[in-house]
């Protein structure tokens, strides 16, 4: 009985002493508390979840600061996403009271300090998303816990305004744009004022993020306002270039707004769309996509009528590729999908993703057209002739369907991602650079299962394994994206640690060299890595159709 007791009392002293947790923080606003999760032995991890970074922002407005509490909040709920729209486009959910961030902070046998901080910029177009991502049951996407446990970093996720309210922009002055990329901003700079109180290192900051949110991690480097504010970044499947991340017509996207909800399109216009009913309004933007954002290929002004960063002449004093010296001591890691185009091209092209349908080369044709419009008959021929190139006579049908998910993907992801990779090489001082391919086959890939064989890694694939998903979840993966996921969480927190993806906490299966302007490396990221998972100069002849024969073709008016 005794031997019992003693057993018990050492059990029992064991399980407080797993225990360790920061309590109450103080912030710049109050005091917050979150909940302390154990995970094991000696292993917690402290979870904030609605911690405010900025007041309720005013409509049109840059976001200010927050004006404080008293007591002790308690962050153990997520907040609202910004207001934004239902998928079936017909109505509005969220909050205008949305700018809230959630930390996870693990600790070891004592309290943590000192740690290397993720700050996570969430994707959807610009369009949707929330802080927490998609959910299923308790279990949300874009929880922080298997990456800040397993990489013992802080992992921190924050919510920025989307759709109209985050990016209507009149083209001057009176709405100058770009709400959600100074929501993102005061984010960042509110973990860097206080993530110290946390344990984190304001030092040693990583923002991360994937498509828009992969773009939003672009601006934010690109921007002068960021000077300072974190010391590495990583851009999944989005950055600055890409086609749909920048809005070269404000002027007349705003227009189109006003027209959909009955105001003035002269002087009156801004004072009449900010006097509006926001839950109406954010339903205004629907005009702009006719699918999943990005716009796809089919809509006529892809490059223009999006609800998307713009040139302002503030947060972005001048066009992207003329920013990249802001970047020049920043840390940075970029890389695509190898088939980020595959949901995008099939919606353009129902036959793709069909076993039972033939895709017919006029389809790629049609594809093309779309995406070399400026440069009209003559540059979609040179276009068609480089991706046809290898079909011989007789092209199958998986030859024909991965040349269509080529085309999207070069177009919309990859070719802008290896031209910011390029600038930021080209302009670093201090700052490294790493570029990736990740071409793990999609899940959903097979025998018996909805999309061909040949389907590799789609739009947002990389996010469950970034997020520890196949650890999570375990019956829903196998050891083989276990490995995969341990991976990348490797190589993204010894970045974060170290500016080196090699070098940290955790062992990768192989070394990832720096992307140099002469050698142009990149690691091809999948499960069963080696060696050969170095790469050269990717897709050259393709970067090279779409960054300089293209554009040196005569452009015709659109
Ligand atoms: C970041 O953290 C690493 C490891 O703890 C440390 O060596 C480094 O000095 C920190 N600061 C910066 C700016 O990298
Ligand atoms: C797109 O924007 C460019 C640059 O502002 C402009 O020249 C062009 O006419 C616009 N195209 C459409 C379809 O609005
Ligand atoms: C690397 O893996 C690939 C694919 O699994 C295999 O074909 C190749 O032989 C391996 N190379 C080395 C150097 O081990």
């Amino acid at each position: 009985m005794d031997k019992l007791k003693t057993l018990f009392a050492a059990v029992l002293s064991l399980g407080m002493a797993a225990e360790a947790s920061l309590g109450v923080v103080q912030t710049e606003g109050g005091s917050v508390q979150g909940q302390n999760i154990p995970l094991g032995l000696y292993r917690s991890v402290d979870v904030f979840k609605g911690i405010p970074f900025a007041a309720k922002p005013g409509t049109f407005e840059k976001p200010k600061p927050h004006p404080g509490w008293n007591g002790i909040l308690k962050a153990t709920k997520f907040a609202q996403r910004c207001l934004q729209m239902s998928m079936l486009q017909t109505t509005s959910f969220g909050s205008e009271d949305c700018l809230y961030l959630n930390i996870w902070v693990p600790h070891g046998q004592k309290v943590s300090s000192n740690l290397p901080v993720m700050i996570w910029l969430y994707g959807g177009g610009f369009f949707v998303g929330g802080s927490m991502g998609p959910n299923f049951l308790n279990n949300y996407l874009y929880s922080g816990q298997e990456i800040a446990d397993k990489g013992n970093v802080i992992v921190v996720s924050v919510g920025y305004r989307v759709g109209t309210l985050g990016f209507l922009s009149t083209g001057d002055s009176r709405l100058p744009g770009n709400y959600g990329l100074w929501d993102q901003h005061a984010a960042i700079a509110w973990v860097n004022r206080n993530i110290r109180s946390f344990g984190g290192d304001p030092d040693n900051i990583t923002i991360f993020g994937e498509s828009a949110g992969g773009a939003g991690v672009s601006f934010q480097t690109l921007s002068p306002h960021s000077k300072g504010l974190f010391k590495r970044a990583i851009s999944q499947s989005g950055v600055a270039f890409c086609p749909w991340a920048l809005n070269r017509n404000p002027r007349k996207v705003a227009e189109e707004v006003c027209h959909s909800v009955g105001c003035p399109t002269d002087d009156r216009m801004a004072a009449c769309l900010k006097s509006l009913d926001v839950e109406e309004f954010s339903l205004s933007g629907h005009f702009s996509i006719s699918g999943t954002p990005p716009a796809v290929a089919s809509y006529p002004g892809v490059k223009n009528l999006s609800l998307s960063p713009v040139v302002d002449g503030d947060f972005l004093p001048d066009q992207p590729g003329n920013l990249f010296h802001n970047a020049a001591e920043i840390d940075y890691l970029a890389g695509v999908n190898n088939m980020d185009g595959y949901l995008f091209t099939s919606k353009d092209i129902p036959s793709l993703g069909d076993k039972n349908q033939d895709t017919l080369v006029e389809d790629i044709k049609r594809l093309l057209a779309a995406y070399t419009k400026e440069t009209g008959q003559a540059g979609l021929e040179i276009a068609f002739a480089e991706y046809s190139s290898n079909w011989g006579s007789t092209p199958t049908q998986t030859t024909i369907k991965t040349a269509a998910v080529d085309i999207g993907t070069d177009y919309l992801f990859l070719v802008p991602t290896q031209t910011a990779i390029v600038q930021h090489a080209a302009n670093a001082k201090s700052g490294r650079t790493y570029s990736y391919l990740l071409s793990e086959p999609s899940l959903l890939a097979g025998p018996g299962k909805p999309y061909h064989d040949w389907v590799g890694a789609d739009h947002a694939d990389d996010l469950q394994y970034v997020f520890g998903k196949p650890f999570t979840t375990p019956k829903a993966y196998g050891g083989r994206q276990r490995d995969l996921s341990g991976y990348i969480i490797a190589y993204w927190t010894n970045f974060a640690r170290t500016g080196n993806p090699n070098k940290g906490n955790l062992k990768v299966p192989v070394t990832w060299p720096e992307f140099t302007s002469t050698g142009q490396q990149f690691l091809d990221i999948n499960a069963k890595m080696n060696a050969s998972s170095i790469g050269q100069e990717m897709r050259q002849r393709f970067v090279h159709l779409w960054t300089s024969t293209l554009p040196s073709l005569p452009s015709h008016a659109q």
